[in-house]
């Protein structure tokens, strides 16, 4: 009997072992070798290569640091001759020869821009997603980098906060697929391919949840609202076998990320499984002073290293502090020694040892026609189309004359958006090129911007743009934000269009000729007043160096639009923060409250009811998650479970008909939500599971199939434990997360 349980034993901890995220240590050859040269390293070395500069661009100091060994990687060189002659000394002479990791944010591409990620989750094409980072790894690691800080994956739910543009939007499955996705791109197949460059999933954890949507500002993320909402993402990036993870500059509920042994400890390496390295923000160890968590520097190093941290960016406190701290006990040699063979193992993973140097003259790959055709599709796909009356799109051969106007027709900087170092705007396709290109001498084209630049609020321009409208079949207004309107502490408290770009939409409408509002911007804004004027919207997150094209294909009806909203768009910044995926409450807006222009003078004070909602902008966004509409329209029809009872270990088969019931081909995203009923705690009341996209011609049907294991039902109840809770449990079919007819099933124990 004893064997029998040995047996037993010996198999649950592999099957245990095998189905940990994949990242713990498995290569026994990869180890030892980090021991050995560990072993041959002084306490100097170690802390040196737990150190990460930004390029201050001279070559002479930054080799006499190398040299010193008090270099592990550089960040922000991007020139491929430096980083060669930087990574010789390096190797050749420094004591140990320990290469150098060349680091850079290469958020969305290097060169060739693709669609913000926000843009890039609106196509809800993981696929696109993946070819756009392998994309951005090819053309940055061909001058030597081999290390992005990216995919940024913060739950976003506050389109305040600049930074909604560089995530996938709120929702959390549709972030870990799209994480995930950009994991894969960047590492590709393997990590010491030498176009592979490793990813760094951000800013773990919680960042997107600031306060009042303010950049860096506190969050305050209960841990079962952190394990349900804000970590699956990054747990999904480890699965996806992500080699580097960075810390995040907000405290939460007090306590700094970057000294938060909990999240870099307990979750990334005890539950996770992860082995790769952790790297610090920009000066956020040091910033724990400013938090009021650090009384010097020497502290910073302290709590940050002992909570977990690995490497510092460019605040400097491990080579200052670290040696101290040892001798005074207060940090142990183990603890060096472990963030010091987390930074090798990465190293030999990326084979810089053996291939330190790049080749200087081989052709470049830069801004290649192949990489500019993926963007370009990254850009139709991202697309929304979030109104279209009277099929004022696709633009037909009837129009013989267009107005384009607006700040954002021909800006090709702005049209890049945000986190862009790199990408020139040289490079860059606007709108107005690709349309005077695509009309040649077809169709007629008027170009008068109207504004300057999107914050431009002198109206003098308008009146030539309200003339042009008037001469023209058609007007496309190009309006939004210019790309410093988003991004790292770029937060807005208002997010109606900047300038005169109101008065602009409002001047060319009032000529009565159907205006096609194009907004490019770095997250939702509160259009509903434009929306109003405009027979059409195409709402494009900055779509980067090809989305002139695009824009172009999708107006004249080449392409379809096919993107759906990564983020909930709210009416009013006041109905901030607005999501999906929200809680009922106890007493849920109705949606037929009485508004604010309808209720009597002296109404009764409790006349208009007592439910969740806004006096004066009711309950509901002006568009839901999930949607946007396409040149055809598409039904859904015949839906069927597997089965109304499953058990726990069942999965769930959904299967339905859809039908392209237009008469263009196009693409639809169809998506699957659930809400479990009753639950330990309260739960969303819906749940994004699964999407796919189906592309049918005119008529065609195609029965499609969702695969949900009830196993994917798990949130951490009321015990802090990941469990399906068995219950009722509503299901949806729909092209958002508004739509669709409520199915149910039940999970029995
Ligand atoms: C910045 C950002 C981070 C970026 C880092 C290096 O402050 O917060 O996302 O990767 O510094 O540029």
């Amino acid at each position: 009997m004893n064997k029998l349980k040995v047996l037993f034993a010996c198999l649950l901890l592999f099957a245990l072992a095998s189905c940990s995220t994949g990242t713990e240590t498995k290569d026994k050859k990869l180890e030892a070798k980090i021991d050995n040269l560990l072993s041959q390293m002084t306490l100097q070395e170690k802390i040196g290569q737990m150190n990460q500069i930004s390029s201050f661009g001279n070559i002479e100091d930054m080799s006499g640091l190398i040299k010193k060994g008090e270099i592990g990687s550089i960040l922000n060189e991007t020139d491929l001759q430096k980083i060669n002659a930087l990574q010789r000394v390096a190797m050749e002479e420094s004591r140990l020869g320990i290469p150098i990791i060349f680091a850079r944010d290469v958020i969305h591409g290097f060169k060739t821009i693709f669609p913000i990620p926000l843009g890039q989750a609106a196509s809800f094409n993981p696929e696109i997603v993946e070819a756009g980072a392998r994309v951005a790894a090819i053309e940055s690691s061909s001058v030597g980098i081999r290390w992005t800080f990216a995919p940024m994956i913060d739950i976003a739910r506050d389109p305040r906060w600049g930074r909604i543009a560089e995530g996938c939007g709120e929702d959390t499955y549709l972030t870990s697929v799209m994480g995930a996705a950009m994991v894969k791109g960047f590492q590709g197949d393997s990590l010491n391919n030498p176009t592979s460059i490793a990813a760094c999933p951000k800013h773990f954890v919680g960042y997107g949840a600031a306060e009042g949507g303010r950049d860096y500002n506190s969050t305050s993320i209960p841990e079962r609202l952190m394990r349900n909402v804000y970590l699956p993402p990054f747990e999904a990036a480890a699965r996806a076998g992500a080699a580097t993870y960075m810390t995040s500059f907000n405290d939460n509920d007090g306590v700094p990320s970057t000294g938060n042994a909990f999240i870099l400890k307990q979750v990334l390496r005890n539950e996770w499984g992860f082995d790769g390295l952790v790297v610090t923000d920009w000066a956020s160890a040091t910033e724990m002073i400013a938090h009021g968590f650090a009384a010097d520097s020497k502290e910073a190093a302290l709590k940050s290293v002992n909570a977990g941290v690995d490497m510092e960016m460019v605040s400097y406190s491990f080579v200052r502090h670290l040696p101290e701290l040892i001798k005074e006990g207060k940090v142990k040699q183990s603890t060096i020694d472990n963030a010091v063979r987390n930074i090798l193992r990465i190293k030999f993973r990326l084979g810089l040892f053996d291939n330190p140097y790049l080749e200087e003259d081989k052709p470049s790959v830069l801004y290649a026609e192949s990489h500019l055709a993926t963007a370009k599709r990254a850009a139709v796909e991202s697309a929304i189309l979030l109104k279209n009356d009277n099929e004022t799109l696709p633009l037909t051969s009837k129009v013989k004359t267009v107005a384009i106007v607006g700040p954002l027709a021909d800006a090709p900087y702005e049209q890049m958006g945000t986190w862009v170092f790199d990408g020139e705007k040289a490079h860059t396709q606007t709108p107005l090129m690709a349309i005077r290109e695509m009309c040649g001498d077809n169709v007629q084209v008027i170009y008068e911007p109207g504004l300057a630049y999107s914050r431009d609020k002198s109206a003098s321009g308008i009146a030539k743009a309200a003339a042009a409208a008037a001469r023209a079949d058609v007007v496309l207004a190009f309006v939004g934000e210019e790309s410093i309107l988003s991004g790292e502490a770029h937060s807005l408290a208002d997010l109606n269009l900047v300038g005169a770009q109101s008065e602009l939409i409002a001047a060319v409408a009032k000529t009565g000729k159907p205006v096609v509002t194009v907004v490019m911007a770095g997250r939702p804004l509160t259009i509903g007043k434009e929306a109003e004027l405009s027979a059409a919207v195409l709402y494009n997150f900055h779509p980067g160096t090809m989305g002139g094209p695009a824009i172009a294909d999708l107006l004249f009806g080449k392409e379809v639009p096919s993107g759906k909203t990564p983020v909930t768009f709210p009416k009013m910044t006041g109905q901030i923060p607005l999501y999906y995926a929200h809680n009922n409450s106890g007493r849920p807006a109705t949606r037929t409250e009485t508004l604010i222009d309808n209720i009597p003078v002296e109404a009764a004070q409790t006349s208009l009811g007592n439910t969740s909602f806004y006096l004066d902008a009711g309950f509901d966004p002006l568009y839901p998650f999930g949607y946007g509409l396409s040149y055809s329209t598409f039904t859904y029809g015949n839906i069927k479970l597997s089965s109304a009872t499953l058990k726990k270990n069942d999965v769930l088969t959904v299967s339905f008909d859809l039908q392209n019931s237009g008469k263009y081909p196009a693409t639809e995203v169809a998506q699957l939500y659930v809400q479990d009923k009753i639950g330990s705690v309260t739960r969303p009341v819906k749940e994004l599971k699964r999407f796919t996209r189906v592309t049918l011609e005119p008529g065609e049907k195609k029965t499609v199939t969702f695969e949900l294991p009830v196993s994917e039902l798990a949130f951490y109840n009321i015990d802090m434990m990941k469990v399906v809770e068995s219950g009722d449990f509503g299901l949806w079919v729909a092209g958002d997360s508004q739509s669709g007819e409520e199915l149910v099933f039940k999970v029995i124990d």
